[in-house]
């Protein structure tokens, strides 16, 4: 059985205690952002990712250093990992939420998602395939946005856990439809096989949809935990 702990928060409203937190290259990247928002979202996630992992391993939050080389092109903003440790880790952000799951003995991913975005036609056929397009027209016109983003937020977790995100095409796996418990029914892609796909739909709030993937062969058990207050049953 592998342990799964997610941790939520809301964007930080000050970020004048955190900023010493970071390193010179997320500095870099933090004040980059042209948006406040971005801004406390991204300075949230490393915050609460280094929080959290501290505590896990028992060094001080100063201590704990991300490597987040892209594959793609060297640069600070592929997936973060802690070198030399047994703890894999998946930040994710949206609107009023930041999230970071972690793992010991299998990669993760995690992936929330405003409910209140446009899931447009170009967007439904750009994430998912004929099957799933058909289990999808078969609900009822207001269960459909929501099925949506459960398949958006489960079929970005799976590819997040990859390390490659939406460099995989999002069609090339079948999951399981909205109202089942998320499962991996079939693959394309080499990496990605059902017996080694775990997965489990999240519970961030009202208003959000969140899911989060551990590629593994064993059982997962997820828990799910707030840093500072819970949002109240409007999601505020
Ligand atoms: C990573 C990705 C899935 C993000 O999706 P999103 O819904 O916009 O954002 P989320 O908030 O869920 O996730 C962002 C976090 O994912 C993590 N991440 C970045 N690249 C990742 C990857 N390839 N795999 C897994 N996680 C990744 C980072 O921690 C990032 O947060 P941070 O940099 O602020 O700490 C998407 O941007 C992607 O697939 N990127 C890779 C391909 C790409 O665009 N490359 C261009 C640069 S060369």
């Amino acid at each position: 059985m592998i342990d799964c702990v997610v941790w939520w928060a809301r964007p930080v409203a000050d970020p004048g205690e955190y900023l010493a937190l970071l390193t010179p290259v997320e500095r870099e990247r933090y004040e980059a952002y042209r948006q406040d928002a971005d801004r406390r979202r991204f300075l949230t996630g490393r915050t609460l990712a280094r929080t959290v992992a501290a505590e896990r391993l028992g060094v001080d939050p100063g201590d704990v250093e991300f490597d987040a080389t892209c594959t793609d092109c060297d640069k600070q903003h592929g997936p973060p990992r802690i070198p030399g440790v047994d703890l894999a880790l998946s930040i994710s952000h949206a609107g009023e939420r930041v999230g970071v799951a972690l793992t010991a003995g299998a990669p993760v991913g995690l992936d929330v998602e405003a409910a209140s975005r446009r899931a447009d036609d170009g967007l439904l056929r750009y994430a998912l395939n004929d099957t799933e397009l058909a289990a999808l027209d078969r609900l009822s016109a207001p269960e459909r946005t929501d099925g949506f983003f459960r398949y958006w937020t489960r079929k970005e977790a799976v590819m997040k856990a990859t390390g490659r995100g939406l460099r995989i095409p999002l069609q090339s796996i079948t999951l399981s439809p909205p109202g089942e418990p998320a499962r991996l029914i079939a693959s394309d892609h080499p990496e990605l096989t059902p017996e080694g796909t775990r997965m489990a739909d999240l519970d961030p709030g009202a208003g959000y949809r969140a899911a989060v993937a551990v590629l593994t062969m064993e059982e997962i058990e997820v828990t799910e935990r707030w840093w500072g207050p819970m949002p109240d049953s409007h999601g505020q």
